[in-house]
């Protein structure tokens, strides 16, 4: 079929084209584009990219559950026995058996009434935040939210105010500002995705107790990891139960795609006939529903071990990179930036270390503020004590090379 020839389109738009391809264009030119790049082989905490081994160190697999046989073979037959696909949204024909196991799982795993499962952890936050907050709610959220949260507030019809990161004399100060009859949903993440501290849980769970707020808590870095038992936050913390609404991907500690939110049978029920992404978008498909179902069994099973082995890694990789002088910000857990402040030199470390056997990214403005670029850096259960000293090796001479130590 002929193709029409059409003249290249310069309008109103073409700045923004422009502006983000200027952006390409650089790291292109410093030769250090590493985005998308196609992995072919996974082992272990090893992967193939372009013909070339790497050790896997941007991976939110913490605890070494991708390619769990017991994980693989759960979804294996999930597909066998029902297809690859559903007969649609959850709320009409899409529902399966194992849908309704995952969400019982999940709200049993948590010590919650029931859960919700949708598409993917980022349409959870739009959902779950979009649906609650209306005309007249106050939504109080931290200033290092994921851009997840971010847009599902900018979705929302309420008033969107932010505190300073962590700080909770500016939340108390925020909650105060805020009628004290409007519906007020405080908002952070457990882990913070880019920097990797922890919030502090204890003192906000007061705060919305004595201002009459509903506590939202995102668990994406935390599942797995925080926690002997690998339960999150509040298990961290000795306070089971202290969250009004836990939300969650299904996407890092567990290998599939989706995400949740636990809470009380009231809420639930709430979201599953009000939410619009739940009701007007299809069901998590069988291989995927039946791979989270079987590694919250396997968490269960081998959570514990794991877990000991990722802190024991955290330990030597933090350590290792604060020793050698690296800028790591205040991360505590398996999430670890390595601060460059300088988006040529996060480049120029990115290559000397993929050109050297490390896979990692570096995260430069707009996603993290001027000045503080990083690469950053994620450690999990899987790598071994050597795998961990070959990375420590890589990332060093890299700080050097690029000027960062
Ligand atoms: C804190 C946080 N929340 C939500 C999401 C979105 O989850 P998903 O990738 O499963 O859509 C992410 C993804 O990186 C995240 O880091």
């Amino acid at each position: 079929m002929p193709v029409q020839e059409v003249a290249p389109i310069k309008d109103g738009f073409q700045w923004k084209i422009d502006e983000i391809l200027d952006r390409v264009q650089w790291a292109k030119d410093l030769d250090a584009y590493y985005y998308q790049q196609a992995v072919s082989e996974t082992d272990g905490a090893w992967v193939v990219v372009g013909g070339q081994r790497k050790l896997m160190f941007a991976t939110y697999s913490y605890l070494g559950l991708l390619g769990h046989p017991y994980i693989e073979q759960a979804s294996k037959a999930a597909i066998d026995r029902y297809g690859t696909g559903t007969h649609g949204v959850r709320l009409l024909g899409g529902t399966l058996d194992i849908h309704i196991e995952l969400e019982q799982k999940i709200a049993q795993f948590f010590h919650r009434d029931d859960a919700i499962t949708y598409s993917s952890g980022y349409v959870t936050n739009l959902a779950t935040i979009s649906t609650l907050i209306g005309k007249g709610d106050w939504i109080i959220s931290d200033k290092w939210n994921h851009a997840s949260i971010v847009d599902g507030c900018a979705l929302a019809r309420g008033k969107f105010v932010r505190f300073r990161h962590n700080d909770m004399a500016d939340l108390e100060r925020r909650l105060q500002q805020a009628p004290a009859n409007a519906g007020k949903l405080v908002i952070a993440d457990a882990v913070f995705s880019m920097d990797g501290d922890i919030f502090p849980l204890p003192e906000a769970v007061e705060l919305c107790r004595k201002y009459n707020a509903r506590l939202m808590i995102d668990e994406a870095h935390s599942l797995g990891v925080l926690g002997a038992t690998g339960r999150g936050i509040e298990e961290h913390f000795g306070m089971i139960g202290a969250i009004d609404i836990k939300m969650g991907t299904l996407s890092k500690t567990i290998p599939g795609v989706g995400g949740y939110i636990t809470a009380d049978q009231e809420f639930i029920t709430f979201l599953k006939h009000a939410s619009r992404a739940f009701i007007f978008s299809a069901a998590l498909p069988p291989a995927v529903t039946a791979a989270c179902l079987a590694s919250f069994e396997v968490i269960e099973r081998e959570g514990v071990e794991r877990n000991r082995i990722l802190t024991r890694n955290v330990n030597q990789f933090l350590g290792g990179l604060q020793d050698a002088g690296f800028d790591t910000g205040f991360s505590v857990t398996p999430i670890v930036p390595i601060m460059t402040g300088d988006d040529d030199r996060a480049m120029l470390m990115t290559k000397y270390c993929q050109e050297n056997g490390v896979f990692v990214l570096p995260v430069i403005p707009p996603a993290v503020p001027a000045g503080s670029s990083r690469l950053r850096s994620n450690v999990t259960a899987t790598h071994t004590t050597e795998d961990i000293d070959f990375a420590l090796d890589v990332f060093i001479k890299a700080g050097k090379v690029a000027g960062v130590i």
